[in-house]
Formats: C-alpha cells, structure tokens, sequence
C-alpha cells in the first residue's frame, strides 16, 4: 500500500511574529488564503486516501495541526512530546507505516512549500511512488537550483537510472545538506546538482535497513514503539517515555548524505520553500515600488518593504526601503529585510523576557 507523511513539526522562528511556537508557518496562509498544511493536504488528497494520510506534528501544536486535518482520521495525527528533528519524525513514520503494511511505501512530505502546479507535482509523485515500489531506493525529487541558497541540500545527479510514468529518473552521485555559501556557488557553477526538494518516497524497510547503517542508536530507540504498535498499544505512553532520549538530527545528515542508493526525480512542478520574510515577495503582487502587503498596510515613498498587519490595524510606512514590518496584536516587528536571518536573535531575548 502506499502512505503520505506529512511532517510538520518545524518551528517557523523566521516568521516571527507572525509564527509562533503553538501556530508556526505551516499553520498560516503566510501565502494563500489557506494554512500552508491545509494546502498540503489538498495537493495529496488525489495521490492517497484519508486513512493512509498521515501528519506528525508535535504536542505544542497538536491542537492547531487537528483543527486544519479535521478530515483525517485522528489516529492518524501524531504528536511527537518533544521536537526531535526530522530523522527521528521518519522513524516514527516508518515504525507507523510497517505496523500498517510491512511491504508499506510511504512519502515524506514537509508541510510548509508553495506549489501551484498540483497536477505536476502528483504526477512527479506518482512516478516517485512506482520507482520507490521497484526497488529499495530512496527517492528524492531535485529542483532546479536558481541561485546558491545556503539553507537546501544539494544533490549531484549521475546516469539516468530508470523511467517511471514517462518520468525519467537518476542515480545520484552525492548529497550535501546544507553547503558553505562557497561550496554551493561551486555546485551552481558546475551544472550537475539539484536541490533537494525535501521530499522522500521509500519503503518503511528501506528506512530501517538505512536507520541500521548510518544511525543504529536510532534504529535501536524506535525499536520499543515498533514493538508497542506491533502489539497494538496506543502510541502515547511510549512515545512519552522514548522520544526524549532520541537523536536529535535531519534526516538529510542522518541518512541521504550516507546513503548509496539515493536516486532523485527532477520535478515538473513549481516549487518555494518561503523560508523567511524576504522570499515572501515572490508569491504576492507587487505594488509599483515593488512593495508587498497583506492587511491594512499603507506605504508611501518606499520600496521594496514587506507589510504585513493584522486584525484591521493600520500599518503605514513613510519614506523607509527594504522593511519589515510586521503588526500582530500582541507583537510587532520592525526590522530591514537583510537582517531577516537573524531574527532568531530576538526569539532568544523575549525567551529571556519569560
Ligand atoms: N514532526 C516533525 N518533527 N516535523 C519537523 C521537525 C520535527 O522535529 N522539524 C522539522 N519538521 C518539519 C517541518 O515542519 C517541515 O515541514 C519539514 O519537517 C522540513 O523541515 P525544515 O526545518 O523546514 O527543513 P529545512 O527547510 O531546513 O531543510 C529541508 O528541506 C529543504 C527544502 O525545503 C532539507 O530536507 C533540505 O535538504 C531541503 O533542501
Ligand atoms: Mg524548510
């Protein structure tokens, strides 16, 4: 049978303070009018039925993440007690999957990226589905990189493998997650490397025959919820006791940077991962000055400013550039679009405020 996970665990800090802890990014129509979750959920809704789609999130946000999956079934909302990184969030996604279907294929798919052309992206998918029920491969889809972004993986594309749905599909030479801002000019320069869209397609086990390789401490703590779910117990109580004492590491570093049988399909789709304001701009109209706002915003004799205001306050810029500005009720944030990166600064400071 085949699954979609989607995770959507992930802080959002860049997004503050329009993300927060209990409401991070992917609870937001940070672009569109729907929770970036809720988005996601459309675009797979054709590939899978509802009983096979699944969402980890965690227990902050639980709450949040079943209000916009209120079609799922509840069992099928997982809450992780504490945020473990996303290798972790695969395991658990494995150990789910194999007590549904040992010869289970499964997709991994993050919860927050803008992509318009659904009908390409199942298609690509479906593809990635039938390469990943052939072999014991890991299948990863490549974007074709537009500059030397810092914050993707990079995957070096070899010889063409295999076709799957008239989609072609290589073998893939390397993967790095995340290169030096040099490194990734170089791999930009050179033509050969994609980056990693973030999404995963295998079978649950080819994750624990991956998890058993490069991350056996891993592979050893999902062993007791594999083995709770096999005897049908409820998730909760060995999640509690076990997800502390997990690693705590991406799934790229853990396992596709180790990995030898990574194969990767380069996407038809549209693709934007808005990491943080500064990539906003590139799904909103813009005004003349190139300004973009969302609510009640005014901005006269400026360019290039980010607006966003909420709750029908009025938010008015006069004679700034390259702003951020960003009106919450509770909480607002005023800073150049250069420092948008750092903005995890301030999380620290009002942290320190508590
Ligand atoms: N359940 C769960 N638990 N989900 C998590 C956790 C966690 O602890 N941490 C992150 N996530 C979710 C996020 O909500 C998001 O949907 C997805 O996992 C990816 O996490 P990010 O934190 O956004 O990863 P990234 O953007 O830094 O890097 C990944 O995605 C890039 C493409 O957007 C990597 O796979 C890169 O290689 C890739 O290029
Ligand atoms: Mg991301």
């Amino acid at each position: 049978q085949q699954f979609v996970v989607i995770i959507a665990g992930g802080k959002g800090e860049r997004f503050w303070p329009a993300s927060r802890a209990q409401r991070p990014k992917h609870l937001l129509p940070i672009v569109g009018t729907k929770p970036m979750l809720a988005q996601t959920l459309d675009r797979v809704r054709p590939l899978v039925s509802a009983k096979n789609t699944y969402v980890i999130t965690s227990a902050v946000q639980e709450d949040a993440v079943r209000e916009v999956c209120s079609k799922l079934p509840k069992a099928n909302i997982i809450a992780e007690p504490v945020g473990r990184d996303t290798a972790a969030a695969v395991a658990l996604a494995a150990a789910v999957i194999a007590a549904r279907d040992p010869k289970g294929v499964f997709a991994v798919l993050p919860a927050d990226h803008i992509i318009h052309d659904a009908k390409s992206y199942q298609r690509d998918l479906k593809a990635a589905f039938a390469a990943a029920t052939e072999a014991e491969v890991m299948v990863t889809i490549g974007i074709p990189p537009t500059e030397p972004a810092t914050g993707f993986g990079y995957i070096q594309q070899g010889e063409k493998w295999k076709s799957f749905e008239r989609r072609p599909v290589f073998k893939v030479k390397r993967f790095v997650e995340k290169p030096s801002l040099d490194v990734a000019k170089g791999y930009l320069a050179s033509g050969d490397y994609v980056w990693n869209a973030g999404m995963f397609v295998w079978q649950a086990s080819v994750v624990f025959a991956a998890l058993a390789a490069h991350t056996p401490e891993l592979n050893a703590g999902v062993a007791p919820i594999r083995a709770a779910l096999a005897k049908g117990k409820p998730l909760g109580p060995v999640l509690k006791k076990i997800y502390p004492t997990l690693v705590k590491i991406s799934v790229d570093y853990a396992l596709l940077e180790k990995s030898a049988n990574v194969v990767v399909l380069p996407s038809s789709f549209d693709w934007g991962d808005v990491g943080s304001w500064p990539a906003v701009p590139d799904h909103y109209p813009k005004d003349a000055a190139g300004n973009v706002s969302k609510g009640l915003a005014i901005i006269e004799q400026g360019k290039g400013n980010i607006v966003f205001s909420s709750d029908g306050h009025l938010t008015a810029v006069l004679g700034a550039d390259d702003l951020i500005v960003v009106n919450t009720p509770d909480a607002t944030l005023v800073a150049p679009k250069s420092k948008a990166q750092e903005i995890k600064l301030l999380l620290k400071r009002i942290e320190a405020l508590k």
